[in-house]
């Protein structure tokens, strides 16, 4: 019988209990051996739960009881979580987690310790929901070089991005009803300004490139300078808009790393990943490419990842999992600015046809693009060459000091 801790029991925690429950029998036979929870921590009291005798809200009652050999750490956040997880490892437990927020920020410290101790530190939950990600990249692409990896990697601004793009909704409305269905987090910033796809994709590339990447070196947009207008520009183009994180090596060793609102054609296996589904697209020199979809966020399918990790750490209890990347410094992520690519640019100008031969000169070739009801002084375009994005950028300043009024840039992604 192995004893197991849940530390936290909102959605995902709750789910984690239930999953274990319902699933006894098939889980202790895939284990090996039966698992059994001897505690949830939680500040709040649940009287009516059939769990109700294993609640606690002490959480040394827990380190200090060496039969609890695994613990979930489901709470989310930084702090406590990070203190708990870190006084678990230090004590001969192994860890799983859901907590992107954690592994993101202290990923590579917290698997140093893990290394150490001997123990798991296991977090397949923590990108994806109930997608397998974790475990592809490390084990099963593992013969490959991952030369791009590109995902949908937040359900929240999909949902909301889907909602623009088929009912024509606006960003606010379809923000509400993503926020009155449950899905956005506590604090949509995280959602909508990129954050938490920006936690996901440095998790992606710390795995996937050995060394750990901070959320602060990553350059990060979210989606709520999306309009509607924009949304029918990508269609007029071909495509639709999402909110993109990515990750490629560079040829000097470095990433380049981003999260954006990229345009991406219609055929792109991303472009039809719509509502809360998230889709990871991962690039490797033999295999090509290998997409990843399905729930990324929601109680039982997180839970069941990371339930499928305290059966991994079951069942390599006294083995380690080889899961692990060095620490990094800043200069390892590339200027974005070097980034090459090919730009979509909506603007305001009293003269649109001057403007578009100016912008065609400029950049050497730009089409045009248009919608339906679009005001007179309302011009978009895209650029044909590829030019890094501090020369887009000055080629925009250009453009401004001729008069125009540069209202919305959006990359557009090959994938
Ligand atoms: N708010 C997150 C999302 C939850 O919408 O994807 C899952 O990480």
């Amino acid at each position: 019988m192995m004893k197991v801790a849940i530390l936290g029991h909102g959605t995902v925690g709750s789910g984690v209990a239930e999953v274990l429950t319902s699933h006894a029998e098939s889980i202790a036979r895939r284990a090996k051996e039966e698992i059994e929870i001897q505690y949830i921590l939680d500040i709040r009291d649940f009287p009516d739960s059939p769990l109700h005798d294993r609640f606690t809200k002490d959480f040394n009652q827990i380190l200090q009881d060496p039969e609890v050999k695994i613990v979930a750490e489901v709470m989310g956040g930084l702090h406590p979580a990070f203190d708990y997880v870190k006084a678990c490892l230090e004590n001969g437990k192994s860890v799983v987690t859901s907590n992107k927020e954690l592994v993101a920020a202290k990923g590579a410290e917290l698997l140093k310790i893990a290394q150490k101790n001997n123990l798991n530190f296991l977090f397949e939950a923590s990108v994806g929901g109930g997608i397998p990600i974790i475990r592809p990249i490390s084990q099963c692409l593992a013969a490959n070089e991952v030369l791009e990896i590109a995902g949908i990697l937040n359900g929240t601004t999909n949902f909301i991005l889907t909602k623009m793009i088929r009912e024509s909704m606006t960003f606010e409305d379809a923000l509400a009803l993503a926020q009155k269905l449950g899905y956005a987090e506590r604090n949509p910033a995280a959602d909508i300004e990129g954050h938490d796809a920006c936690r996901k994709i440095c998790i992606l590339a710390s795995l996937a490139f050995g060394k750990h990447v901070y959320p602060e070196w990553v350059h990060t947009e979210g989606i709520t300078k999306v309009t509607l207008s924009d949304v029918e520009y990508a269609d007029a183009w071909g495509g639709v808009i999402k909110l993109i994180g990515s990750v490629k090596h560079t040829d000097n060793g470095k990433i380049m790393i981003m999260v954006a609102p990229m345009m991406i054609p219609r055929e792109s296996q991303l472009a039809n990943v719509d509502d809360v589904f998230n889709g990871i697209l991962v690039r490797g020199d033999e295999t090509g490419d290998v997409v990843f979809y399905g729930k990324g966020a929601g109680k039982l399918p997180t839970a069941s990842a990371v339930v499928a990790d305290i059966i991994d750490c079951v069942k390599h209890v006294k083995a380690r999992k080889y899961l692990y990347w060095d620490d990094a410094t800043a200069d390892y992520v590339e200027d974005y600015r070097k980034n090459e690519t090919l730009m979509y640019v909506r603007a305001t100008a009293e003269d649109c046809d001057a403007l578009f031969d100016k912008a065609d000169a400029l950049f050497g070739g730009v089409s045009r693009l248009s919608r339906f009801d679009a005001p007179e002084n309302e011009l978009a375009f895209y650029t044909e060459k590829l030019m890094s994005e501090a020369v887009i950028e000055e080629k925009l300043q250009q453009l401004q000091q001729m008069g125009a009024q540069v209202d919305m840039t959006i990359r557009i992604a090959d994938l």
